[in-house]
């Protein structure tokens, strides 16, 4: 199969990215799958949660955009068998500062990600809050996008800005670029609320929902302090459910996957 280069993408805060990659990606491992992670936010969220110290990093995902070091050198194994992680930390804000007078700026992940590309059957992209240079290289290099979704409130005017982006990147920067699905997180089971949101999104983007729902879950919640994935944290949570699901429906999808020459 050609490697799948997924992008987690929402430029709201908060609204489960870091925990659908890591647990998304911890779920496809178990499914037999080679998995990278990138974390593409400079809070270090996704790299912290998988027990990096991002404080003491001497190289991280901006020593490979500066030039200094190949990403296979700071690829670095995680407690899950066949999950990696590229590092970053706070460096990464010095970016948009960097590439300002580069050439083809938003294709820089694009090639610096290229030599280790087949490595893996899948890549996810940890993106974060914002549609500013880092998600822009993340929507150019990616072939998927995956957005996750709060159903606590109802943001579609948000939701509309990024596929606008999505369709804008697509139309300039990369023509392989498509919406693989909404997931919606943070479900609550106990209210109304969560529930309309869902029918909602469902009404605009029908075809572009995932099935499975991520329910709020305390187990997940906890999860990131523990440094484990769900799959190893709480095995048997409904949030350990919820994410194989997931990753079960995103694995369905490997057949529609057409071999493009990169
Ligand atoms: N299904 C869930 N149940 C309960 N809590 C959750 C769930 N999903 C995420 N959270 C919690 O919500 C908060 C935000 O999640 P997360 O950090 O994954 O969001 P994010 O979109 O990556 O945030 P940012 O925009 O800051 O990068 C975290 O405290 C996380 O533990
Ligand atoms: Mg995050």
């Amino acid at each position: 199969m050609q490697t799948r280069i997924i992008a987690i993408t929402n430029q709201k805060g908060g609204v489960a990215k870091t925990t659908t990659t890591v647990n998304l990606g911890a779920c496809l491992a178990k499914l037999e799958r080679k998995v990278l992670l990138v974390d593409l936010d400079p809070q270090g969220n996704l790299s912290t949660w998988l027990g990096i110290d991002i404080n003491e990093l001497d190289k991280s995902l901006f020593d490979v955009f500066s030039g200094s070091v190949e990403i296979s050198n700071i690829i670095t194994r995680t407690c899950v068998s066949s999950l990696d992680v590229a590092p970053s930390n706070i460096s990464l804000t010095n970016i948009e500062k960097l590439f300002a007078n580069i050439d083809e700026r938003e294709k820089i992940l694009q090639k610096k990600l290229a030599p280790i590309t087949r490595r893996y059957d899948y890549i996810l992209f940890d993106c974060p809050p914002s549609l500013g240079l880092i998600t822009i290289n993340a929507l150019t290099t990616a072939m998927e996008v995956i957005i996750p979704l709060e159903t606590k409130v109802l943001s579609l005017n948000g939701l509309i800005t990024l596929m606008n982006t999505v369709q804008l990147i697509k139309n300039s920067l990369n023509p392989y670029l498509n919406v693989t699905g909404i997931v919606a997180c943070k479900y609550d089971q106990r209210t109304n609320l969560s529930r309309m949101v869902v029918d909602k999104i469902k009404t605009g983007f029908n075809d572009k929902v995932f099935n499975t729902i991520i329910r709020e879950s305390t187990k997940l919640a906890e999860c990131p302090i523990s440094n484990l994935p769900i799959t190893q944290y709480a095995p048997h949570s409904f949030g350990s459910y919820d994410y194989l699901a997931l990753a079960e429906e995103v694995i369905n999808g490997e057949e529609n996957i057409n071999p493009v020459i990169q």
